[in-house]
């Protein structure tokens, strides 16, 4: 079991905070029962809080008005449990009314759970609010943070505003649903906004990571990257932690005799010669009611097994003061008395439902029994359930029916996969699960065996702290906007460097952007300015543009400089002629491209398409403001979707979103000029959007990259924009002239003095 004090390798505790704590206390009960509470996230952080040094903190399962009950509740709990207390009526607007009443179906894909008029919101920041005034009272400087679920998507943010140095983690249980349903959230951008306080965001699987950083580009314009997303300056990981089980606890406790002879006796019990099994909390997300047709579609097709099989389903009560799960309940109920209505004999009925909890020796008891587990969540973030079965199944017999929209699907591909929505293929797996020959069973229970062994549930918390633990790798560019005297001083400072090549971005870093692209014309003030840069001893300058080759010969070609066009497409050396460096300019992804910007630009008026060599650029900096962002951040989308097999990309600079073929970019560019350069002059890299990151890149160690916008950036520097830029410029060249003129700074450089 992980130690968590070692898996973070720190003298501070972790915070766990999650709404609901690993016990709850019955309500009503005198004296005070506290029990385990059900649900995943419970038995997951139950062995991580055991073993270590933490606190957990959260709700304890009763509401209570402010009073003496409060304190009454703290003394029944756990030393290392702090209560987060709400009223009755807090609770049924944040808990029953947004967590459960609107994220939790919204994020399982049920949207016609979600009501009509969502109100409470504000119910769901006040809990998020109260949150965070226990956990900023708890924290110590040292404490790993560690948020979990969808009641607490804003905590992060809140305890970022509050403990600005705090190391915050989140782990999302539940699905992160296709941007396209997470967008119907009247919150979105708040929820957004509230996760990206966190250091690291963690997922169960891809999918849900994939989804959030189109959520991230489609509601908020960001660019997450693989696995990370820059944010004023700070770095906010993503990650996929698939949760595991203590499949050694279950694996030993499924050897103890006792529980093999409650295994036995519950065989003994039914006449069934198959039993059948589910276990799940009593949520229309689990797809009872379709597991249950499934039994019935299969008597009426196959009625040789009536009184031959049998399905035990344990429902465990959830969310009772959930209308949706009241109703449910009254569904399901009704549906298993049709079933055995019509399907029961003397000695036997198909579905024994049970409406309680079970203990840990009766589950493991259950999963040993069961020749098929059944487990058919219409959504579910991981499942744990499927992963305690095979776990416990040390016999390496039974056969696991699994839906496909659960987190543990995309690991135990050797389950009987299936589509949950599709009660006849359930039918069908069930009938396949029960004529499987044994060496197959054995065969797909050895396979999910390994998986399920390798990746234990203390393996799942202690990557995910040690990942927490990392120093953040990005602090953001030192900020220069409000300090021009520390600008001319770092000019002062590259003046005293012997060779030095410049790789100016053009449009936005050394002219104000333009409504137009052929509107951003270099005045004489620049171009003196650039002819003096290039003048200068030891200096060689290049302009590195996303512009056409066309225009950009038009705007600076007659300057001694070195140029590139279309991101790299095209490039002029130092005194040499126009190469081009795409062989092949018919990419079969440009008219279908072309088509879409066309569109793009019928629907959004102001809007045009700039037609390059290689690329194509659509242009939205004359439509109305509102509209041209939203429909920038659908393209994007699109685009990279229907790009993902094409060697282009895709890149949102100011106002303008491009798709260029892939084998070229400004780095690129930038490395070709200087493999032609003999020495290892100081590279100095100014640029202003997305596509200049790679010239940042590129120009590495040098430490005198700059961005002139507020954009996330990898540079070390953030200036004031292009006045910035040149004040910068005229200063170096003016410190460099004084330098020459002294004669004294560059001895290797006399003759070019001269
Ligand atoms: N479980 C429980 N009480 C029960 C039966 C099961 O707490 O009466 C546990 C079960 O062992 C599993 C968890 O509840 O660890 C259910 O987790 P899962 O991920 O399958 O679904 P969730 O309930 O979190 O949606
Ligand atoms: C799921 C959720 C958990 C929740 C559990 C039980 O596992 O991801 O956050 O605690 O269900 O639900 P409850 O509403 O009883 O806490």
């Amino acid at each position: 079991m992980v130690e968590v004090g070692e898996a973070n390798g720190q003298r501070g505790r972790v915070l766990l905070v999650s709404n609901r704590l690993p016990v709850s206390i019955t309500p009503n009960s005198e004296p005070l029962l506290v029990r385990p509470s059900p649900g995943g996230l419970a038995t997951g952080l139950r062995s991580v809080h055991a073993s270590g040094s933490s606190a957990w903190i959260g709700w304890p399962g009763v509401n209570t008005e402010p009073g003496p009950e409060r304190e009454r509740i703290e003394r029944a709990l756990p030393s290392n449990v702090v209560p987060v207390h709400f009223t009755s009526e807090e609770m049924t607007r944040f808990y029953d009314g947004i967590a459960n009443g609107v994220i939790w179906p919204l994020f399982h894909y049920l949207l016609d759970r979600v009501p009509g008029d969502i109100r409470d919101w504000d119910a769901y920041e006040s809990a998020n609010q109260r949150f965070a005034d226990a956990v900023a009272k708890e924290a110590r400087p040292d404490d790993l943070i560690w948020v979990q679920d969808y009641h607490l998507l804003l905590l992060p943010a809140l305890l970022r505003d509050r403990l600005p140095r705090a190391r915050i983690g989140f782990f999302l249980h539940i699905p992160f649903p296709s941007s396209e349903v997470f967008r119907i959230l009247p919150y979105r951008e708040a929820v957004l906004q509230g996760l990206l306080g966190a250091d690291l965001i963690g997922f169960h699987t891809f999918n849900d990571q994939r989804h959030f950083s189109a959520a991230l580009l489609s509601v908020l314009g960001f660019d997450a990257e693989l696995d990370r997303v820059e944010v004023e300056g700070r770095s906010v990981r993503l990650h996929v932690f698939p949760m595991g089980v203590d499949a050694d606890g279950f694996a030993a406790l499924a050897r103890e005799p006792a529980i093999l002879k409650a295994s036995r006796e519950l065989r003994a019990a039914h006449a069934a010669d198959k039993l059948l099994l589910g276990i799940d909390r009593l949520d229309y997300t689990k797809g009872l009611t379709r597991k249950f047709l499934a039994i019935e579609r299969l008597l009426e097709r196959s009625p040789q097994y009536r009184s031959k099989i049998m399905l035990l389903q344990v429902a465990v009560p959830s969310r009772e003061n959930v209308s949706a799960y009241r109703e449910l309940k009254r569904e399901i109920e009704e549906i298993a008395g049709r079933i055995n209505g019509a399907h029961a004999t003397l000695h036997s009925a198909p579905i024994h439902y049970v409406y309680d909890s079970v203990d840990q020796h009766e589950l493991v008891a259950s999963y040993t029994a069961a020749d098929v587990m059944l487990v058919t969540p219409l959504r579910d973030g991981m499942n744990l359930v499927a992963k305690e079965y095979v776990a416990s199944r040390v016999d390496g017999d039974g056969v696991l029916v699994l839906s496909e929209f659960a987190g543990a699907a995309s690991e135990l591909a050797d389950a009987l996969v299936v589509n949950p929505y599709d009660v006849a293929a359930i039918a069908g797996a069930i009938e396949r699960a029960l004529e499987m020959d044994e060496p197959e069973r054995r065969r797909r229970m050895r396979r999910l065996r390994e998986k399920v062994d390798a990746r234990p549930v203390d393996l799942w918390a202690s990557s995910f702290l040690s990942a927490l633990k990392l120093e953040p790798t990005s602090l953001g560019p030192a900020d220069l906007r409000r300090r021009p005297e520390q600008v001319l001083a770092l000019a002062d400072e590259m003046a005293e460097r012997p060779e030095l090549v410049f790789a100016l971005d053009y449009d936005g870093t050394l002219v104000p952007i333009s409504s137009t692209p052929d509107g951003a014309v270099p005045g004489a003030e620049l171009l003196e300015l650039l002819a003096s840069l290039a003048a200068c001893p030891g200096v060689k300058v290049a302009v590195v543009s996303g512009r056409t080759l066309e225009s950009l010969a038009r705007f600076v070609g007659d300057l001694p400089l070195a140029l590139v066009a279309e991101h790299g497409v095209w490039s002029r050396q130092w005194g040499g002629d126009w190469i081009r460096h795409v062989e092949d300019l018919s990419h079969a992804w440009r008219a279908p491209v072309l088509a879409m910007l066309e569109e793009y630009c019928s629907r959004t008026p102001g809007s045009f398409v700039e037609q390059k060599t290689a690329g194509l650029a659509w242009h939205y900096r004359n439509a109305d403001r509102q509209l041209g962002a939203a429909r920038a951040r659908e393209l994007r989308l699109n685009l990279v979707q229907i790009l993902a097999r094409q060697p282009a990309s895709v890149i949102g600079g100011r106002k303008v979103v491009e798709v260029r073929p892939q084998d070229t970019d400004k780095g690129v560019a930038l490395k070709r000029l200087l493999a032609d350069i003999p020495g290892d002059p100081t590279v100095v890299a100014m640029g202003d959007d997305r596509s200049d990151e790679e010239l940042f890149r590129a120009a590495a160690p040098s430490p005198y990259t700059f961005a002139a916008s507020v954009l996330p950036t990898h540079a070390h520097y953030r200036v004031d924009g292009p006045s910035a830029v040149r004040a910068l410029l005229a200063r170096f060249v003016e410190r460099r002239r004084e330098r020459a003129a002294n004669g004294t700074a560059f001895p290797h450089l006399e003759g070019a003095l001269t």
